[in-house]
């Protein structure tokens, strides 16, 4: 046995009667995209929804369950002001787009995150965009908005501590299951597969909870760059991996 581990050199060879049921994705890249191309980086953001709604849609086509995109931290706040604007402009024309083609797509679409902070009008977009799809079956889009895994798991905390406190939960008996109601995923399973492009090799703040026993998929191309043959190859190692679970 050698000591060393072999790289994994996946073939983009991808059984699609196989597939993850949920791929998550961290959308990172963007601004180093823009600045090896002399560009401020809020085209790297336009650019990277772009790569966003091509993605969505070859999922959609493949027929996988669940995509969930990291969109927005709580930790973007720190950004300059106008970049944060940018996103959120950027984030805005795509709802519209989303919710005027939603009888076509029939994608459903689910924010995690607190939407409190964003513009009234963006909380009125994303509340129609999930109230509108909320009957589509089949594919179902998880946008993380101003999330942050810790976030979630103190929230989920708190609620379950209020709830214990009325007396609608017993504080001396808790499930993993139980706990998951309390998250912003709740109702979704966890995720199959995690890819993070960028070459960074970080989880910043994503799906603590949900990630426990994904498998991880890392790969230097910048999100904008992202294709289909990138999510193949992602799908195509995650089809290569032994999942234990903890078992032999
Ligand atoms: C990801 O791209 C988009 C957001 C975090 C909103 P970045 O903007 O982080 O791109 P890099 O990492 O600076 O290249
Ligand atoms: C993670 O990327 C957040 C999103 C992609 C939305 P960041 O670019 O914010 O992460 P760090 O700062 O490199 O860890
Ligand atoms: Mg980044």
């Amino acid at each position: 046995m050698p000591l060393f581990r072999r790289k994994e050199q996946p073939s983009a060879e991808v059984d699609f009667t196989k597939l993850p049921r949920h791929i998550a994705i961290i959308m990172d890249g963007n601004g180093r995209w823009a600045k090896k191309r002399g560009l401020p980086r809020t085209a790297g953001h336009a650019a990277g929804a772009e790569t966003f709604r091509s993605i969505a849609t070859y999922c959609k086509e493949i027929g996988l369950d669940y995509l969930t995109v990291y969109a927005f931290s709580t930790e973007n706040w720190k950004r300059p002001a106008e970049e944060v604007s940018a996103i959120m402009g950027l984030l805005k024309k795509y709802l519209l787009e989303a919710i005027g083609q939603m009888e076509r797509d029939k994608v459903k679409m689910e924010f995690f995150g607190d939407l409190s902070p964003l513009t009234p009008e963006l909380r009125e977009l994303c509340q129609r965009t999930r109230e509108i799809s909320k009957h589509y079956e089949g594919c179902q889009v998880n946008i993380c908005l101003n999330y942050g895994g810790r976030d979630e798991l103190m929230r989920g905390a708190m609620a379950y501590a209020k709830d214990c406190a009325e007396g609608k939960a017993d504080p001396n008996h808790l499930t993993q299951e139980q706990f998951g109601q309390y998250l912003f995923s709740k109702g979704v399973p966890d995720p199959d597969l995690v890819i993070r492009p960028s070459g960074e090799l970080r989880l910043s703040n994503f799906l603590l909870w949900q990630s426990a026993y994904a498998e991880f998929y890392f790969t230097d191309v910048l999100w904008p760059d992202f294709s289909k043959e990138e999510l193949h190859k992602a799908i195509a190692a995650y089809q290569h991996r032994s999942r234990r679970f903890g078992g032999v």
